[in-house]
């Protein structure tokens, strides 16, 4: 898988403003490049579930590709977590893990994500 499809995607600004009505925290810059360079595959974040496995398409992979954004499936009430949880979950599990094996790891304090603008 190249990583050419997400160069573009340096860092990505999530801001999901319709879907809380005010936001109460400073939009997360997200490194994604980053993240992709340590190695990590990219289904690990990005999933499509059938009957409990992964089978994502990496061809979905693609910038602009509304389909594959978070909030596609995680705004509605049918799904078991809200949109904030699913970001938490995937975001602070992993940074907890990562810190406990690889002592090498991200924020899990609210203001270093919720970074406020100066
Ligand atoms: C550590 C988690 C993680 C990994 C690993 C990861 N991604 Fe992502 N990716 C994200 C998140 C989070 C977003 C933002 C989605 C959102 O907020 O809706 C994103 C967004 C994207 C987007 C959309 C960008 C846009 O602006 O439209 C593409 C394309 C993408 N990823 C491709 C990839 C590819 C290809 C790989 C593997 C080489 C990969 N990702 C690995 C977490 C990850
Ligand atoms: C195509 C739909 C779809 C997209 C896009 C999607 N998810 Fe999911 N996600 C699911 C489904 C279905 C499940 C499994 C059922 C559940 O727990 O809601 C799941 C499960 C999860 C879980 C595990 C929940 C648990 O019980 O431990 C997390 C965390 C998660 N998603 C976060 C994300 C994040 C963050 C993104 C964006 C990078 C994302 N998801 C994109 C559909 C999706
Ligand atoms: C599968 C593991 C994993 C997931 C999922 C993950 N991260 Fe990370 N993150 C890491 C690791 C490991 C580092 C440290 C990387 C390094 O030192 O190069 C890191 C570093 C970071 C950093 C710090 C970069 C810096 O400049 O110090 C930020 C910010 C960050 N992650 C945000 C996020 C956000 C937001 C999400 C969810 C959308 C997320 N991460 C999901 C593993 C993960
Ligand atoms: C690893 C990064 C990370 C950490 C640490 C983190 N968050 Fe978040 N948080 C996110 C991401 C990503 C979103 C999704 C933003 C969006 O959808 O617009 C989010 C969304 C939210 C939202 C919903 C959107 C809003 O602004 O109203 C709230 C509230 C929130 N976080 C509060 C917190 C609090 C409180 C803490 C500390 C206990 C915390 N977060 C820690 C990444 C993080």
């Amino acid at each position: 898988m190249s990583c050419l499809l997400v160069a573009q995607d340096d860092f990505i600004i999530i801001n999901n403003k319709s879907s809380y009505g005010q936001k109460e925290r400073p939009d997360p810059v997200f490194p994604h490049r980053r993240h992709t360079d340590s190695g990590l595959s990219c289904s690990y974040c990005h999933h499509r579930y059938l009957d409990g496995k992964n089978l994502l398409d990496y061809s979905e992979l693609k910038a602009g590709n509304p389909e594959i954004r978070c909030a596609n499936c995680h705004n509605r009430t049918d799904s078991r977590h809200g949109l904030m949880d699913s970001y938490h979950l995937l975001c602070m599990g992993c940074h907890k893990d990562s810190e406990i094996k690889y002592k090498r790891s991200g924020p899990r304090l609210c203001g270093n994500c919720h970074v406020k603008k100066r």
